[in-house]
């Protein structure tokens, strides 16, 4: 994850089409293909930090970084769709209830879409972060770009060329050991709950 742009390095237009073209081409639950992009760039980026940030407040080191990034790409997933899809006859859950679903397949294919874009992103050479969105400001941000209602913010792509090395995590990465388990769930020294 890169939180720091070189402002003076555009993402060329051809470029930001194969991420986001990459985004698309994931796999979706039921083929629903129920995640939609929203490019930000310009003026419209400026206008998504007022409406999601403190503007009284002085920018902290992860927002003063972040602002460097010529492109945002909002992540929205229609859950409506996947119910819609999943109530067809191939699938037949016609009473949509949510209990019947492994987890949110929505929000799966979100996911899905977002690791397709970064990995795009370092194949043309530049920097992302995937960050979420204070969840009191998202219906100012879907109102401000004409989101319809049934579409939910997962969560922002940020794209562009990397300024400095960045900043490693202070966590360290847990082993293998700790988080595959081969036949039988192995008790570790470190549980994730
Ligand atoms: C679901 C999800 C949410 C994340 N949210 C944020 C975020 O809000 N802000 C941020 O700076 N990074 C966010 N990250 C990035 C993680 O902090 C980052 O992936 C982790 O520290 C490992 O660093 P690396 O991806 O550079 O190896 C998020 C990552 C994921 C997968």
């Amino acid at each position: 994850m890169v939180r720091r742009y070189d402002p003076a390095v555009p993402v060329a237009a051809d470029v930001l089409d194969r991420v986001l073209e990459a985004g698309l081409r994931v796999p979706s639950a039921g083929f629903t293909q129920g995640v939609s992009l929203l490019v930000l760039e310009g003026a419209d980026v400026e206008r998504y930090w007022s409406l999601t940030t403190d503007p009284t407040a002085a920018p902290d080191r992860w927002l003063a970084g972040m602002r460097t990034a010529p492109v945002l790409v909002l992540v929205w997933t229609a859950p409506g769709a996947y119910l819609d899809r999943y109530a067809e006859p191939d699938k037949g859950w016609t009473d949509r209830d949510p209990a019947r679903w492994t987890a949110p397949y929505w929000h799966v294919d979100a996911g899905m879409a977002v690791l397709a874009m970064l990995y795009a992103a370092v194949d043309e050479g530049l920097g992302a972060c995937f960050f979420g969105v204070p969840p009191e400001r998202i219906g100012a941000v879907a109102t401000a770009y004409g989101v319809p209602d049934g579409q939910e913010l997962v969560g922002v792509v940020s794209l562009g060329a990397p300024s400095g090395s960045g900043r490693r995590s202070r966590r360290e990465r847990r082993s293998s050991d700790e988080l595959v388990h081969r036949g039988h769930w192995r008790p570790t020294s470190h549980p994730i709950s």
